[in-house]
């Protein structure tokens, strides 16, 4: 069975692979309106902070995909058979179904925004009306479900077409496209009359803002940003050869990540700043401030057009590799062909993502907990599912795995030079400092 499983061809792939997994609406759309939400600055520090766990967090996961040469499920039997740690296995699998549903409606609004650019509509709307627009575009009951449904589909075609031939392909094209013209849009932005408020907001922490709940939304942001916590790279890892250097990539992957996380917002806030909108608008954030930008830029609709679109490329490569930890779960552990898997998860997902959409509009008022479906799968994720299923892998890698194993794993069994120092870091963080952050971040969020 081993010989049969696909991997990833160069070294490049893999890394493109998986920071373009990382990247994501996770950056440009979540981040920013998680920053104006939560205060600012003081969002920014933690989430700094919170990189400090992560990058461990990423390497065990990397460890486990491995070791385990299998997706989340099959790994976590094979390093621990007939053992309750297949739970992460199977949170794992939960979560990829919960976030793919309103990703893809995510998606489907950066779609939605691309036709809107290619139509030059939103070019003169001021910032009320822009608003209103975009309660209005995703509250219709067909056409955002449709679009999500579409990028749902794109998803899954490229998914079919396996690893080599799929996701390392396209990741490798489009991500550095994305990073430039990020860098753009940053500069524009900065350059705004009143931007300093915004640079201000950003750079300036006020922890009173912030609180407990804001410390956790942190915490999960970096977990959702660095696709952590549900076996995204497990299963990822689990196709990573064995002279991969397992600890670079999980750093480089972080820095990028968060270069895009913080050049995003700076895209945003400032722009937010200079237009009147307030910051805390939520998940339509991205959508009513950058139209404005671009309104203000020399062939603003094309820069627009630019800007969604790879906006959606950005997407597609981390949808990918959510669908790809459903999938690699069904075709192995339930021995149907790849294709199968890729139909009947597909189909699954699509009944979610339409609840996902008409979540903004129709099924507004339809709330479970106090939560629309699409705050419920968000929330639920981020700020719950995704830290647990970290702290699990954390406490497994750090206390269930041999240290053999993991430094063996570390250093491609000896074969790969490794500061000392940086291993015991690295263990360090995995065995006492995550647990302890993880928990104690848990429970401030409670009081
Ligand atoms: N990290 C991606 C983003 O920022 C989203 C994502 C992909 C993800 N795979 C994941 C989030 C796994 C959590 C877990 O957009």
């Amino acid at each position: 069975m081993d010989q049969k499983r696909d991997n990833f061809s160069s070294r490049f792939g893999v890394l493109v692979a998986v920071a373009g997994s990382a990247v994501g609406l996770g950056n440009v759309w979540r981040f920013p309106y998680l920053v104006g939400e939560n205060g600012g600055g003081a969002f920014i520090l933690v989430y700094l902070l919170c990189m400090i766990i992560c990058v461990p967090i990423m390497i065990s996961e990397f460890i486990i995909g491995r070791k385990g040469r299998a997706n989340a499920v099959g790994s976590m039997k094979r390093l621990a058979p007939r053992s309750g740690w297949n739970i992460i296995g199977i949170i794992s699998v939960l979560s990829s179904v919960l976030i793919l549903s309103f990703y893809s409606v995510v998606g489907g609004w950066t779609i939605e925004y691309i036709i809107e650019s290619v139509k030059g509509s939103y070019l003169n709307l001021n910032a009320a009306e822009l608003t209103s627009n975009f309660a209005i575009l995703t509250a219709k009951p067909f056409r955002p479900a449709i679009l999500s449904l579409l990028f749902l589909l794109v998803t899954a075609i490229i998914v079919s077409a396996g690893i080599k031939d799929g996701i390392e392909k396209y990741s490798k094209i489009l991500m550095p496209i994305l990073f430039v013209l990020i860098v753009v849009l940053a500069i524009k932005s900065v350059t705004l009359n009143n931007a300093s408020e915004g640079l201000r907001f950003l750079f300036k922490p006020d922890f009173k803002s912030l609180g407990g709940k804001g410390v956790l939304a942190a915490m999960g942001q970096a977990f959702f940003s660095l696709s952590l916590g549900m076996g995204c790279i497990i299963t990822y890892g689990s196709y990573v050869k064995d002279d991969e250097n397992i600890t670079k990539m999980s750093f480089m992957s972080s820095i990028a990540d968060l270069l895009f996380a913080l050049i995003a917002a700076i895209a945003v806030i400032p722009a937010v700043f200079s237009f009147g909108i307030s910051p805390d608008e939520g998940p339509s954030l991205v959508f009513i401030t950058l139209p404005q930008v671009f309104a203000q830029m020399p062939f603003g609709g094309f820069f627009g057009f630019a800007f969604f679109f790879i906006l959606l490329i950005a997407a597609l490569t981390s949808s990918i590799s959510l669908l790809e930890v459903f999938v690699a779960w069904m075709s192995e552990e339930m021995k149907i062909t790849r294709k199968k898997a890729v139909l009947y998860s597909t189909l699954i997902l699509s009944v979610l993502v339409i609840l996902c959409s008409l979540s903004q509009g129709v099924l507004k008022d339809f709330l479970i907990f106090g939560k629309s479906f699409f705050d419920l799968f968000d929330y639920t994720t981020s700020d719950i599912l995704l830290p647990i299923g970290g702290l699990l892998i954390v406490i497994f890698t750090g206390y269930k795995l041999k240290k053999d194993i993991i430094v063996s794993e570390l250093t491609n069994n000896g074969t790969l030079k490794m500061n000392n120092t940086l291993i015991d870091a690295i263990i360090f963080i995995m065995k006492y400092l995550a647990p302890l952050a993880i928990i104690i971040i848990f429970i401030s969020s409670w009081l």
